[in-house]
């Protein structure tokens, strides 16, 4: 596959970003599943002006870019991704505690970049309340918001209050919760807006009995998840009645396997990578399990999964 970018845009970047900025690189290093061909630049920009620097730019030299987050609910093809994949995550990690708020509320502003996992630590080291829902999403607080990240205990509307996003025009711009339309693993914004930081409304609480929740909670995820590489849950849940894990096991898929992809025997609706799929491989257990479980159910499912890239051509 043909690289977008051109000696002269290298040269750009590389002026721009220095070393944070690779070329090629295979994006199966930054996704959970393993698994994803190359990005013409893998760019990790160190903070908001040179992201603004860097969107305008490629959009000066129309160079397609694209955000990822922890590429934890990720499938990358395998010819990977044309132009410039940008990550907020290894720099833009900044979080500040909100000041002036009525007894019992926190407010906790984080940077898209920051894993949700160092958030929920933060909250349970504090006795803030209301993010355990979120203990064991490998994502980070930009991706986690983009998708309503969430589990059976809640999801990221319920705790966000504001977003800042930079726009198209690269203008900084705070848009409310309540004005964001949020759906079931996936929310809506301007075209071409990047959320950079959320503010999320969090109480004080008696940490003991936090954490002794948050136990719990880790315990039960540990029981029912695989820890394989894997983007987590591949589906959406048709409706709550009709998980789609269940749907898949009473198929009879658990434990199918094309090439190194394998349908999870701990829950069905995992795919793992059990060392060197790649993406075509997990592409054919979907189209299996979609087709299987439309002629058992005549349900139709939908990936929860965000599925990226390019084929990969001979
Ligand atoms: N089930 C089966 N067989 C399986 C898997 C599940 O029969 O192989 C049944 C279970 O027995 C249970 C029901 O399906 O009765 C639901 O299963 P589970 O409690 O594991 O929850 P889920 O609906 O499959 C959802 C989220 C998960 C989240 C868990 C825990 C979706 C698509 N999945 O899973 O999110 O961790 O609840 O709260 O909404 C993710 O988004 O990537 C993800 C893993």
């Amino acid at each position: 596959m043909m690289s977008l970018i051109s000696a002269d845009d290298g040269s750009w970047l590389r002026h721009l970003l220095g070393a944070r900025v690779c070329f090629d690189e295979p994006m199966r290093r930054h996704t959970t599943f393993r698994i994803g061909g190359p990005a013409d630049a893998y760019a990790m920009v160190a903070g908001l002006d040179e992201l603004s620097l860097l969107v305008q730019g490629a959009n000066r030299r129309g160079l397609p870019w694209t955000i990822v987050g922890n590429g934890s609910n990720l499938l990358v093809r395998d010819g990977g991704i044309r132009g410039i994949v940008i990550s907020l995550g290894p720099h833009m990690r900044k979080v500040a505690i909100g000041a002036d708020e009525p007894a019992g509320a926190v407010t906790v502003t984080a940077q898209a970049g920051l894993p949700l996992p160092a958030l929920c630590r933060l909250a349970l080291a504090n006795g803030w309340g209301g993010l355990n829902f979120a203990l064991g999403i490998p994502g980070n607080v930009g991706g986690a918001i983009r998708m309503n990240a969430g589990s059976v205990g809640g999801c990221m509307a319920e705790v966000v209050r504001e977003v800042t996003l930079l726009d198209r025009q690269a203008q900084r711009l705070t848009i409310a919760a309540d004005s964001i339309p949020w759906n079931y693993r996936r929310t809506h914004w301007p075209k071409d807006s990047i959320i950079v930081e959320g503010t999320f409304r969090l109480q004080t609480t008696d940490k003991e009995n936090l954490k002794r929740a948050a136990r719990q909670w880790v315990l039960v995820r540990k029981r029912r998840q695989p820890i394989a590489a894997s983007a987590g849950c591949f589906f959406k849940n048709p409706s709550s009645q009709t998980p789609a894990g269940r749907l898949i096991d009473q198929a009879g898929l658990k434990g199918k396997r094309i090439g190194q992809a394998e349908i999870s025997g701990q829950h069905a609706n995992f795919i793992l990578n059990r060392g060197g799929a790649s993406a075509d491989d997990v592409l054919a257990l979907k189209r299996l399990i979609e087709t299987t479980v439309a002629e058992r159910f005549g349900v139709e499912l939908e990936p929860e999964v965000v599925i990226l890239g390019d084929e990969r051509h001979a």
